[in-house]
């Protein structure tokens, strides 16, 4: 009778248990067995450490309680203070930004309510080609080739609601892809009135920040008003359950950069959140409470002609509990041409990319690293 005995000193090899073996054939094939095993853990370990313990860094705060609408003195001095930090690791964290936390809870349950819903309830109101709607646990996955590759889909179940175009506007009467209306959780009372008064508060705040950006890039004033006539912006609800232990590769959502000129993330319940710096090394960013995450993206990237970066991030599963995100994509209307801002390129600097719509800066890039939308296509 021989004892197997673990060869480690790692907690979780109290999962592979001591056994006793009767003959030499059984016993080789058990040790090899064993050390697959211990192999694969090994694995898991290495990468859950490699994804859990990186360093936490602070981020850089624009406070907003000076901001007067309309004031120059204060936009200035804000404006002063994001050039600062565009130069940095591209995040920020926005404070005392007006947005009531009841705004932002009341979204956070409706969106538990319906995430505990039946999956036929909610698979009924599947992710269309305008992406709205639902998407399920662990079907979506993130292929952005310039960061990484994916080798399992992400651990999330998401719901999509966005910009209400008018029922005459051209695009929808066409049938124009993205313009497509929202679909609710009739389900959830009150679901789409949450829904609405976030949209409205998020937008509100986005398009507070533009004359500060406007300073900040030397453009004049108002030069993004046109773009952000109709902006076609959305919210993404997103439910992250937790997992003590991560198997290798597992991911709440894969790296990649938004598509959108800012990204706005109330900082949630549960951490999850990790962010790469220009060095190519992850961290988990801090935020004070009540503050909202800012993030910039592909657009504002082509504008600055790469002054400002989009920033890689991706998502860890929270180790207990659920995580609810709601992040708030600012985005231009959909024809709004993407090209170089005046400020940001001449002789000596000409542009990096050639001009084009908005439509087809996203459409491209969700085509790219969002199998489900690039399948999608070719529909209705
Ligand atoms: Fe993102």
């Amino acid at each position: 009778m021989t004892t197997y005995l673990c060869q480690c000193s790692q907690r979780r090899c109290r999962r592979f248990p001591r056994q006793n073996d009767g003959g030499l054939a059984n016993r080789e094939n058990k040790g090899s067995i064993f050390a697959m095993s211990q192999t694969a853990e090994r694995e898991r370990e290495t990468f859950e450490q490699s994804v859990r313990g990186v360093p936490h860094r602070t981020l850089p705060i624009l406070d907003l309680a000076s901001l007067v609408d309309g004031d120059t003195a204060s936009i200035r001095n804000l404006a002063d203070n994001l050039r600062q930090i565009l130069s940095e690791i591209g995040f920020l964290c926005v404070v005392n930004h007006g947005v009531p936390p009841s705004v932002i809870t009341g979204l956070i349950e409706r969106s538990a309510e319906f995430f505990a819903l039946p999956e036929a309830t909610k698979t009924a109101l599947a992710i269309n080609r305008h992406e709205r709607g639902y998407t399920p646990m662990n079907v979506e996955v993130i292929q952005d080739s310039d960061i990484g590759g994916a080798s399992r889909n992400d651990r999330n179940e998401a719901f999509n609601f966005g910009m209400e175009y008018p029922a005459d506007d051209p695009n929808v009467i066409s049938g124009k892809r993205m313009y497509g209306a929202n679909v609710w959780p009739e389900s959830v009372p009150g679901y789409d009135a949450a829904a609405r008064e976030y949209m409205a508060h998020m937008e509100r705040l986005s398009k507070r920040l533009l004359p500060v950006w406007e300073v900040a890039l030397g453009l004049e004033p108002h030069h993004f008003d046109a773009s952000f006539e109709s902006a076609h912006s959305y919210v993404r609800t997103i439910r992250y359950p937790g997992k003590a232990v991560l198997d290798v590769e597992e991911l709440g959502i894969r790296p990649h950069v938004d598509t959108s000129f800012m990204t706005l993330l109330p900082r949630e319940n549960e951490p999850g959140l990790q962010v790469m710096d220009a060095d190519g090394e992850w961290f988990w960013p801090d935020c004070p409470e009540g503050g909202i995450v800012v993030n910039f993206g592909l657009y504002i990237e082509r504008l600055s002609n790469e002054v400002v970066r989009a920033t890689p991030h991706r998502v860890i599963p929270p180790v207990t509990g659920t995580r609810y995100s709601l992040p708030f994509f600012m985005c231009p209307r959909l024809e709004a041409v993407v090209e170089c801002l005046p400020t940001c390129c001449g002789p000596d600097n000409p542009p990096r990319y050639q001009p084009e719509s908005f439509w087809n800066l996203h459409t491209d890039r969700m085509s790219k690293i969002y199998p489900h939308f690039a399948a999608k296509e070719g529909e209705g």
